[in-house]
């Protein structure tokens, strides 16, 4: 053989093997998952500029038990359902509340995690709203398209306002654009213990109990079955608790 024609043999093999590679890296099962990431401590940006936190843990955990390879793709919440619906991404984990209306456009695993909502108000207020119910006609914040938005706007009597980013719901609060909070507990909690922010106080009445399900297009009876059995699989071998007390400091 010429040594032209080695080369270009040996570039031809070299050349085969990459498009299998790149064929079979697709083959593994990439689970293309949508999150917004600015809640912490379920998910939120590291340092390396990736998306770190509790539910990216969990949905990292069951990829693992399932064989798939995870990409976390992050977005508005608002757009998680329809990028489901049209099939952009495969599944959501964003810390995303169980509800009605939302289990009627997408399926939900089993909940894997116990929430619910609570208020932070400025200390200076706390004798101005001493219950929920003083909460009326003053003007809450929420992020757009959650629960306490939705939460925000019944209890402040269509007073609300809401952002898209969670960091905006706190500096709002902080700088006075709004005289409430309403987040998922343990965000409000999170946020209490990591920014120093002296000034801000949570109400000590709770409003709802929550679950949060990893939510999958409707169609999608395999991966939804594959992600409960991950999940079960995670609880049995000690996983799930693991991850649970690194980012919550208790056990579950
Ligand atoms: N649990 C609330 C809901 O489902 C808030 C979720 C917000 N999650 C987020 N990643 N920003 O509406």
């Amino acid at each position: 053989m010429s040594l032209k024609l080695m080369q270009s043999v040996k570039y031809l093999t070299a050349a085969a093997a990459f498009t299998f590679c790149a064929v079979s890296a697709q083959a593994a099962d990439v689970l293309r998952v949508g999150t917004e990431a600015t809640y912490a401590p379920f998910e939120f940006m590291g340092d390396d500029g990736k998306e770190i936190g509790y539910d990216i843990d969990i949905i990292k955990a069951i990829g693992a038990a399932e064989g798939y390879e995870v990409e976390i793709v992050n977005m508005g919440f608002d757009a998680l359902i329809p990028s489901l619906l049209s099939r952009q991404i495969d599944a959501v984990i964003a810390a995303m509340t169980i509800t009605p209306e939302r289990a009627e456009r997408v399926a939900f695993t089993e909940p894997y995690y116990d929430s619910g909502l609570s208020v932070l108000i400025r200390k200076a207020d706390q004798d101005k709203f001493k219950t929920i119910a003083d909460l009326k006609g003053a003007v809450l914040c929420g992020q757009i398209g959650t629960t306490g938005a939705k939460k925000a706007e019944e209890l402040s009597g269509g007073n609300a306002k809401s952002y898209n980013y969670e960091s905006e719901v706190f500096n709002e609060l902080k700088l006075g654009g709004c005289d409430g909070a309403v987040n998922d507990r343990p965000v409000n909690l999170y946020f209490l213990a990591t920014s120093h922010a002296e000034d801000i106080v949570e109400m000590s009445e709770r409003i709802t109990a929550e679950q949060y399900g990893i939510a999958v297009h409707k169609n999608n009876d395999e991966l939804l079955s594959k992600l409960n059995a991950g999940l079960k699989k995670i609880r049995e071998d000690g996983t799930f608790a693991k991850i649970h007390e690194k980012w919550f400091k208790v056990a579950q």
